[in-house]
């Protein structure tokens, strides 16, 4: 019998530098009232040159285990997944580096690219693991320095993203136990790959070969077309999750959404029929830290006790790909470190 994974401790770490949207005002054509009315967000954490990807993963990473009550030291850990589209280098990945630096040396190691939704699509990789036995325990990980790869030269993209790092540790146990994971539901279109990218810097255009036209260097999005897609699938997607496994959407206790703008969570929430105080909302002091936002916001209800032991969550997040993804669970019995 398939072995269920189940959420068994979580972490959250932020760069100190927080930015406000003063500060921003005063570098960019924008203005406070702008950022807070069009997206939500109030304030993000920028990472200071130096601090990368990485470096935000292995705190992250060690109070994740720490809060699962697991010692970093080889052999503890099986698995170690890390979700990002800011890793430290192109080659190798990051996450050997960072499961050496945890303590976890000889765990199966990888990275996920999956932009936003990265965090889930790698949450349903560790799961499977589990489910499969191939791993007892998995620590899996959503980080970013977006900071390191926005265009000063766009007003849009400055004021909307943010660094931050965050982990969950997944343990096989019983489908009953609270925390569970009970499904997931994974998509992508990749004809609407353009809608959100950094153009320069792959094998398409190779940066030994010639320069970058200006701008190339940067992440890019469509913000209009993001947005309508963004509600769009994350809806379509919960309510095949939920279609799947049985829940209906009234048993629902809380929406942990992508945190990419404030109204695309109350659109989603609207249009599941959950209303909009059960859905999870953070942004406002973090912006949208891509694939790390999710376990940031796990982390941040976890330590705000605002969800109750065993409720049934559900995680849905959007991002570049175009790529989608939900996961079902129940509520763990965890205090994040
Ligand atoms: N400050 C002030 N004005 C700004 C601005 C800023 N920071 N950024 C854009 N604007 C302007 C635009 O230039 C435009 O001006 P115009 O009407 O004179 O052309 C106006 O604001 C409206 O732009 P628009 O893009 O239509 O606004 P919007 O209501 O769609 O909000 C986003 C823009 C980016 C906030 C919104 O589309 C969004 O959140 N999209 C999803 C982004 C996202 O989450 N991406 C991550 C992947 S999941």
């Amino acid at each position: 019998m398939p072995l269920t994974a189940v959420l068994t401790g979580l972490g959250a770490y932020l760069p100190p530098r927080r930015v406000s949207n003063e500060e921003l005002a005063d570098r960019f054509d924008t203005t406070d009232e702008w950022i807070t009315s069009r997206t939500g967000i109030r304030s993000r954490r920028w990472a200071d040159p130096g601090t990368s990807t990485g470096d935000l993963a292995v705190e992250a990473g060690h109070r994740a285990l720490k809060s699962a009550g697991v010692d970093p030291e080889p052999g503890a850990v099986d698995l170690v997944v890390l979700a990002t589209t800011t890793p430290d280098h192109l080659c190798p990945a990051t996450a050997p580096d960072v499961a050496a630096r945890i303590g976890l040396t000889g765990a199966a190691a990888f990275d996920i690219s999956a932009v936003c939704s990265g965090f889930v699509y790698a949450l349903e990789t560790a799961a499977n693991a589990i489910g499969a036995g191939r791993a007892r325990t998995a620590l899996v990980i959503g980080a970013e320095t977006y900071s390191t790869i926005l265009n000063p030269a766009d007003r849009t993209t400055s004021v909307i993203f943010g660094d931050g790092a965050g982990a969950v540790v997944l343990t096989a146990g019983d489908a009953d136990r609270p925390g569970a994971l009970h499904g997931f539901e994974l998509g992508s279109d990749g004809t609407q790959k353009d809608v959100i990218c950094i153009p320069a810097g792959g094998s398409r255009q190779r940066a030994a070969l010639a320069e970058p036209a200006p701008g190339d260097e940067y992440f890019a999005m469509e913000g209009r077309k993001v947005f309508l897609s963004a509600v769009q699938r994350m809806s379509e997607s919960s309510t095949a999750l939920l279609d799947r496994i049985g829940w209906p959407v009234e048993s629902v206790g809380h929406l942990v959404g992508h945190q990419a703008n404030v109204r695309i969570l109350r659109a989603v929430a609207e249009q599941l029929g959950i209303p909009a105080e059960r859905a999870v909302v953070n942004l406002d002091q973090v912006g949208n830290t891509s694939a790390a936002s999710i376990p940031i916001a796990l982390a941040d209800a976890a330590a705000a006790s605002s969800l109750t032991v065993g409720e049934r969550v559900l995680l849905t997040a959007f991002g570049g790909g175009l790529t989608w993804g939900s996961a079902a669970l129940t509520w763990p019995d965890v205090v994040p470190a």
